[in-house]
């Protein structure tokens, strides 16, 4: 194998980065909710109960919209049961995670802790047990501004101004048996389109995700997709795809090459709204949402033990891997390389539950290992996503063939003028990459910046991190070229800054 080299060239581009590319999620779930955002009596609690310390974390991390309130959760859910006086609102089962749900945090707590968390509101509705006139009654609430009885009601609730929700989704994986609900193809596309009418109706200025498939190993996928998307079309702006990652098998090649299932993922559901477009003769082009994906299976085990029907339960409490935040670090990089298309996605979820923020009751909130990956890539990882040729030796996988030891992509901030390359070395040996910037490296400089650990399996923890990014020599570009040094199972941020 000839030297490993990234050949990077201005001229040649993809897209243009939408930040809502890093959104992420916040179900009513475990301790998502309480005891994560809110917990009233903690000593970083501010006036409203919501942690301060962890609003702080979410602001580092760099989340640009906050999906809420589920999840399989919004589809047993009346909205209106978190509104308004606290001590009016009613307990109720969550059937989807057989918990209890006490309505203390709800939709108005919602938006003014999005607020301070410096994000923007993403909301679900329920196409489950409800419909049309529930979604149609909480555009109402939410963004009209007053002169009727439900925008009267925010108002009475103490929220005068409408809260301008403009990004919602229709429902949750509804494609799935397991969601309250469910519902074929045909009779999801009928009850999306005619909820996806009327909210626009209500208001025009929103934006709206119809329900793709829970995973792209759903029997009814890619049908479920072709069928939804041919009644909604002219209705909805977004189609959604999740998809979750493990390393059951321990196997970590094999484990690390999982990023090319969400490439492929992508790029199936890409195909076919490309085809209903083309049988609609239609000049609309609906784009993606990916908004549930990340690594989740270190708590499927100790989830079954967990007795049901109590607040706030320690569900989905995976605690991440240095391997896991590699595989994140491919996630992100995969999407970005799909930036054209995919314009938002949530990692599933933010706090506690499968997250990277998580929280000591009454103690610490921490940071893990998948924390970092996703911070590098929100805060700077804007512009326009380039093009790159990438030489360098691969392995074999049984699901994928020939997968490349060197995962990358370049994106390039015409207002910073900085070109950033973000790679994953999958391997376990240094590698020694040169990179070719053309005309983007005259004059500069080059930042690196590493997560890297020589056990794959190593954790954080709220007692110290084991993991995190480090950052390397300053060294210059010359001649547009510069050669880096990669270490192996690493997790790289390579910035190109001018020095004139
Ligand atoms: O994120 C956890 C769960 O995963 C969500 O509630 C659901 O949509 C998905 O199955």
């Amino acid at each position: 194998m000839n030297q490993t080299r990234i050949v990077v060239n201005r001229e040649f581009t993809i897209g243009e980065i939408d930040p809502r590319l890093f959104g992420s999620f916040l179900e009513h779930l475990g301790r998502a909710v309480y005891e994560g955002i809110y917990e009233p009596g903690h000593p970083e609690a501010d006036e409203e109960g919501f942690r301060r310390d962890v609003i702080s974390l979410v602001r580092e991390l760099g989340a640009t919209v906050v999906r809420y309130p589920g999840g399989n959760f919004v589809s047993g859910y009346n909205w209106e049961d978190g509104v308004g006086p606290r001590t009016e609102r009613p307990r109720r089962l969550d059937l989807a995670w057989r918990s209890v749900e006490t309505n203390e945090v709800g939709l108005n707590e919602f938006v003014q802790w999005t607020r301070k968390a410096g994000v923007d509101p993403y909301l679900a509705v329920n196409l489950g047990t409800r419909g049309a006139e529930e979604a149609l009654a909480l555009v109402e609430y939410c963004n009209h501004p007053s002169g009727t009885s439900r925008s009267d009601l925010r108002a009475a609730h103490g929220f005068r101004e409408p809260h301008g929700v403009k990004l919602w989704c229709l429902g949750n994986e509804m494609d799935g048996p397991w969601q309250i609900g469910h519902r074929t193809a045909h009779e999801y596309a009928r009850v999306a389109t005619e909820t996806a009418k009327v909210m626009k109706w209500a208001d025009p200025t929103i934006e709206l995700v119809a329900c793709g498939s829970s995973g792209r190993n759903m029997a009814t996928f890619p049908e479920w997709e072709a069928t939804v998307l041919d009644h909604t079309y002219e209705h909805v702006d977004y189609v959604s795809l999740h998809s979750y990652y493990g390393n059951r098998d321990n196997d970590l090649p094999a484990y690390l090459a999982r990023s090319l299932d969400m490439d492929a993922f992508i790029r199936s559901v890409v195909s076919v709204a490309d085809y209903v477009k083309a049988r609609r003769r239609s000049a609309k082009t609906i784009n993606l949402a990916f908004d549930e994906w990340n690594v989740w299976f270190h708590s499927n085990e100790q989830d079954r033990k967990i007795e049901p029907w109590s607040v706030a339960p320690p569900l989905l409490e995976d605690v991440y891997t240095h391997e896991d935040a590699l595989l994140v670090g491919c996630l992100l990089i995969t999407m970005l390389k799909h930036a054209d298309r995919v314009k938002i996605a949530c990692l599933a979820q933010l706090v506690n539950v499968i997250a990277p923020i998580m929280t000591v009751r009454g103690g610490l909130a921490w940071r893990q290992t998948i924390y970092y990956p996703f911070m590098h890539a929100a805060s700077l990882a804007r512009g326009t996503v380039l093009q790159t040729r990438v030489h360098c030796a691969t392995y074999d996988t049984r699901d994928f063939g020939e997968v490349d030891l060197l995962e990358s992509v370049a994106v390039h901030d015409p207002h910073e003028a900085v070109t950033t390359v973000f790679c994953v070395n999958r391997g376990r040996e240094a590698l020694s990459v040169d990179i070719d910037l053309g005309e983007l490296g005259t004059e500069a400089k080059l930042l690196h910046t590493t997560l890297a650990h020589d056990d794959p399996k190593a954790t954080n923890g709220p007692d110290g991190e084991q993991v995190a990014p480090a950052a390397l020599k300053e060294r210059m570009v010359t001649n547009g070229t510069v050669a880096v040094t990669l270490a192996g199972l690493s997790w790289n941020v390579l910035r190109v800054v001018p020095t004139r």
